[in-house]
């Protein structure tokens, strides 16, 4: 009796997972896991956004899924500010390819697995994002601004607590752009067996 409540769990579980990404009308007859592995695999950098906003609720869900990432000894080591007041980001704004949502990843100075915890949960913004059709792409070129003397002010306007400083920020919008995937180098990883 147990084991046919568990399957019954189990096949409500997939079917749900299945009709995520299920657009109207269409029958998904995708795994669970091909459709993980799809999103994975189809998530590109976008360098090219539409002008609209992502909706609220799309954001809530990509911020739900961002603090869900691993850290050690669960210290959520990170801090997260979501900027859509752009103008913030006048100086820079280029760099950050006009997207209308831009999020900074703020890492803690004294906590060495903070770069580790905030690149855990980039990548978590990344995937939700992408599982909903939205684009987006870490862009670290602009922290040397931030940190620097001439960012002082934007930086301020980040509410940032003390000994938190600006890791990454993270371009988010409707795409705009398809691009093709990058090569990728199989020969760095080895199999010790
Ligand atoms: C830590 C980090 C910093 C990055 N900084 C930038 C950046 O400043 N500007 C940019 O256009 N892309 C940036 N990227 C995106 C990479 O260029 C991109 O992930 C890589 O070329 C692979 O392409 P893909 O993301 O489409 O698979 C960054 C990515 C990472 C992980």
């Amino acid at each position: 009796m147990k084991r046919i409540y568990c399957s019954v769990l189990v096949a409500v579980a997939l079917c749900s997972c299945q009709q995520l990404s299920q657009k109207a009308g269409e029958v998904e007859t995708r795994s669970a896991k091909d459709i993980v592995i799809e999103n994975m695999m189809n998530r590109r950098s976008i360098r090219s956004y539409k002008p609209e906003q992502i909706k609220d609720e799309e954001l809530n869900e990509i911020i739900r899924c961002a603090i869900n990432a691993p850290s050690a000894i669960n210290k959520q080591s990170w801090e997260v500010r979501v900027v859509q007041k752009t103008e913030i980001f006048q100086a820079v704004s280029e760099r950050l390819y006009g997207a209308p949502t831009v999020i900074v990843v703020a890492s803690d100075q004294n906590n060495p697995y903070s770069p580790v915890d905030c690149g855990l949960l980039g990548q978590n913004i990344l995937l939700s994002a992408e599982a909903m059709n939205i684009g987006t792409c870490v862009i670290a070129s602009v922290v040397p601004f931030l940190n620097s003397p001439e960012g002082k002010d934007v930086v301020a306007q980040l509410n940032l607590p003390e000994g938190y400083a600006p890791l990454f920020t993270i371009a988010v919008g409707y795409k705009n752009e398809q691009p093709e995937a990058k090569p990728r180098i199989a020969e760095k990883v080895q199999i010790i067996k």
